[in-house]
């Protein structure tokens, strides 16, 4: 008994500096180019859209069709989201393009994802991602303006984007 429990010991001390001499050799690749393996990019999926899942099944969304809500929610997505996800008619910039994970075009998103999930997400943002939290600069009513609008990603054209984003000037912080 007494000897299994040191043996458990040492094995633990062992894989403890194991693991700081691995993390100090830099044998690790942290480039944003290296590609992870489709099963890594598969746990990282499911565990953030199972997360997700989880954290917003208390929510619930208020009226989302006003037209106000869409409008609006077009202007913040055109300043805030468009740069990484791209919009109707147009690709991400070239910061969207650099990172891994890649943003991914909500317009899918908007399919697979409730209304409750999408806020969660915008909200909390994702860590270690490129995907930044939007709640701690923004309130949630702004922040539902914006699921309104990717709500409508899946029937939204470039014209009609165009006209949602032009009209109304600016962008305003709450
Ligand atoms: C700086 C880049 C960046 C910006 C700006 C950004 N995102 Fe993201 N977003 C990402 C990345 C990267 C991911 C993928 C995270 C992952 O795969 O784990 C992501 C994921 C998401 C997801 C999850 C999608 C899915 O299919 O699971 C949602 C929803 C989302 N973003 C909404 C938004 C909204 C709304 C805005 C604007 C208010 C926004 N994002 C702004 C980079 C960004």
């Amino acid at each position: 008994m007494r000897k299994a429990l040191i043996a458990l010991l040492v094995l633990a001390v062992l894989s403890f500096a194991g693991a700081i001499a691995f993390v100090y050799s830099g044998v690790i690749d942290v480039s944003a180019t290296t590609k992870d393996p489709g099963f890594v990019r598969w746990v990282l999926m499911k565990t953030m859209r199972r997360s997700a899942a989880a954290r917003a099944e208390g929510i619930a969304p208020p009226a989302l069709d006003a037209p106000d809500r869409v409008k609006k929610g077009a202007v913040g997505y055109e300043a805030m989201c468009s740069p990484c996800h791209g919009a109707p008619g147009r690709e991400g910039s070239e910061i969207g393009k650099g990172l891994n994970p890649p943003p991914p075009d909500l317009a899918h998103s908007a399919k697979e994802l409730t209304a409750a999930q999408l806020f969660w997400l915008t909200k909390n943002g994702v860590r270690m991602t490129g995907m930044p939290a939007f709640g701690p600069t923004h309130d949630d009513e702004a922040i539902w303006d914006i699921i309104a609008f990717v709500q409508r990603l899946p029937v939204m054209g470039a014209e009609e984007y165009a006209t949602l984003t032009a009209t109304s000037a600016e962008h305003h912080h709450h």
